[in-house]
C-alpha cells in the first residue's frame, strides 16, 4: 500500500480492542479503589516542560522527543511521558490548595522517537498514576504495591520488581562525583555509547546493557545505596519495611537509575519474567524536585506508569487468553415487499431495548443475509418477511440449531430475551 502508518507507529485494530478495554478498565477500577482521580493533560506541551522536567542530557529529551516551532513561533513537544505535564497542571491549576496529597491518574498516548523493536514504539500508550504533595514513604510503597496488583489483576503471573533508592540533592551529587572518577579511570574499557554517557549522564552508565561496560563496572563500581544520607536511608528502609509483609517479588537492584532525570530516592521497575524480552512493563519512583524544576514551590511526589502495548505483549507471551469481545445478539434480515423499512425500525427498537443488534446492509438475497448473520456471530436472526408481517409476526431463527419460530411482534422482545438466556444457543 502506498500509505503506511509512520515508522514505529501502529494501528490498534478492532480484534485487539478487547485487550485495550480490559487493561484500561482494570486500571481505572484500581485507581478508583486507591482514591485516584483522572486528569487529562494536552498531548502537546511547551517543549521546556520536558526539556527542564525530564532533563536535558536524557535520551528521551535529547534524542527521542518530537518537537517543532508552530506558526506563532511557540516551541511545542509531543508529550514523551505524562509526569512533567501532570506536575505542570498541578501547579498551574492551584492544586496545592486542595487537601494533600493529590492523587491523579491518566491513560493515553505518548511519543518517543525511539528505535522501534520488540515492545518499543514511537507512539505508545501508558496507564499512569501520581501521588503529589507528600514525602511519606507509604506513598512509594502504595504505588509499588498498586503497580504489582495491577499487573496481577490483568493476568501476569511471573513478576520481578527491581527496587533502588537514588538519594536526594544532599547525597546524590557527591555520589556522582565518585562514580565519574571511577568511570574516567576506566573510560577506555567502556562501550562506545557509554564513553559518551559517562560525560553526559554518568548515572545511565550504571544500567548499561553493554557487556564491555558491565565487565568494567564489576570492578567495584560505587553503588548509590552505600552513599545515601541518613534521611534517604531512613526513607528507603521504611519503604522496604512497609512492603516486606506483602511478600512481593522484590529484588533490590543497586544499579537501577531509570532514564528520566527527575527521580530522587525510590525508583522501581517491574519485569514480566516469562516475557522479559519485551522489556520493563511498569516503572516509576519518587521525584521530589520536579515541581521546583518547573518553577513551582517544593512539592514532594511519586508515581509510576505502565506501557499498555508491552503489557499486552507480555500477556500474550504468557499465554493469557484474550478477553471476550462483545458479539452481536440479534441480526435483522428482511425479505420481500416493503419489509426494509420495517426491519430498519425494528432494529432501532431492539437497540433501544438494549439488544446488540445488526441490521443487514446491502439488500442481498435472504440466503446471503443469513450468511452475513452467521458471520456476524449473532446467535439469533429476526427475519422480517412480507407474508408474516401481514399477520404482525416475524420469524426468529436460532443460528446454531437452524430452527425457526414464528413470533408475534408484540412478544418479540420478551421472546428474544428469554432465548438469549438459553445456554446452548
Ligand atoms: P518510563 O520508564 O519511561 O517512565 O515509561 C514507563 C513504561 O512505559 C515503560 O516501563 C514501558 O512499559 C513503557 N514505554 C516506555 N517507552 C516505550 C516505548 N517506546 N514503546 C512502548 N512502551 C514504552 C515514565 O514514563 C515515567 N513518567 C513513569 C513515572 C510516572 N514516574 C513517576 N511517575
Amino acid at each position: 500500500m502506498p500509505y503506511q502508518t509512520p515508522y514505529g507507529m501502529h494501528d490498534i485494530l478492532p480484534e485487539d480492542q478487547p485487550w485495550w478495554k480490559f487493561l484500561r478498565d482494570t486500571f481505572e477500577e484500581l485507581c478508583r479503589r486507591y482514591g485516584f482521580v483522572r486528569i487529562d493533560t494536552p498531548i502537546l506541551e511547551y517543549t521546556a516542560v520536558f526539556s527542564k522536567g525530564v532533563g536535558q542530557g536524557t535520551d528521551i529529551v535529547d534524542k527521542e522527543m518530537y518537537y517543532f516551532e508552530d506558526k506563532g513561533g511557540d516551541w511545542l513537544a509531543l508529550r514523551p511521558e505524562f509526569t512533567a505535564g501532570i506536575v505542570r497542571a498541578y501547579l498551574q491549576n492551584g492544586m496545592r490548595s486542595r487537601p494533600q496529597p493529590v492523587k491523579l491518574y491518566s491513560i493515553g498516548a505518548l511519543f518517543r522517537r525511539d528505535r522501534p523493536g520488540a515492545g518499543r514504539y514511537r507512539q505508545f500508550h501508558q496507564v499512569n498514576a501520581e501521588i503529589i504533595g507528600t514525602d511519606d514513604p507509604a506513598a512509594d510503597a502504595e504505588l509499588i504495591e498498586m503497580a504489582v496488583s495491577y499487573a496481577r489483576k490483568i493476568g501476569l503471573s511471573s513478576l520481578n520488581v527491581l527496587l533502588n533508592s537514588t538519594g536526594c540533592s544532599a547525597c546524590k551529587p557527591p555520589y556522582i562525583e565518585k562514580l565519574v572518577k571511577f568511570l574516567s579511570e576506566r573510560i577506555d574499557r567502556l562501550g562506545d555509547l557509554d564513553k559518551e554517557r559517562a560525560k553526559r549522564n554518568p548515572l545511565r552508565v550504571l544500567d548499561s546493557k553493554d557487556e564491555k561496560t558491565q565487565q568494567a563496572l564489576r570492578e567495584g563500581v560505587p553503588l548509590l545505596p552505600d552513599y545515601l544520607c541518613d534521611a534517604c536511608k531512613k526513607h528507603y528502609e521504611e519503604v522496604k519495611k512497609l512492603l516486606k509483609p506483602l511478600n512481593l517479588p522484590i529484588s533490590e537492584r543497586p544499579t537501577l537509575v531509570r532514564g528520566l532525570d527527575y527521580y530522587t530516592r525510590t525508583v522501581f521497575e517491574i519485569v514480566a519474567t516469562k516475557a522479559s524480552e519485551v522489556g520493563t512493563v511498569l516503572g516509576g519512583g519518587r521525584y521530589d524536585y520536579l515541581a521546583e524544576i518547573l518553577d513551582g514551590p517544593a512539592t514532594p511526589a511519586a508515581g509510576f506508569a505502565g506501557g499498555i502495548e508491552r503489557l499486552i505483549l507480555a500477556l500474550k507471551k504468557e499465554g493469557v487468553e484474550a478477553p471476550a469481545a462483545d458479539r452481536p445478539e440479534i441480526f435483522v434480515a428482511y425479505v420481500g415487499g416493503e419489509t426494509k423499512e420495517t426491519a430498519f425500525q425494528l432494529a432501532k427498537k431492539l437497540r433501544e431495548a438494549g439488544f446488540l443488534t445488526i441490521l443487514d446492509l446491502g439488500g442481498k438475497s435472504l440466503k446471503s443475509q443469513l450468511r452475513s448473520a452467521d458471520r456476524s456471530g449473532a446467535p439469533l436472526t429476526v427475519i422480517v418477511g412480507a407474508g408474516e408481517l401481514a399477520q404482525n409476526k416475524v420469524q426468529v431463527r436460532c443460528m446454531a440449531k437452524s430452527t425457526q419460530t414464528l413470533v408475534c411482534l408484540d412478544d418479540l422482545e420478551s421472546f428474544l430475551r428469554s432465548k438469549l438466556q438459553e445456554k446452548d444457543l
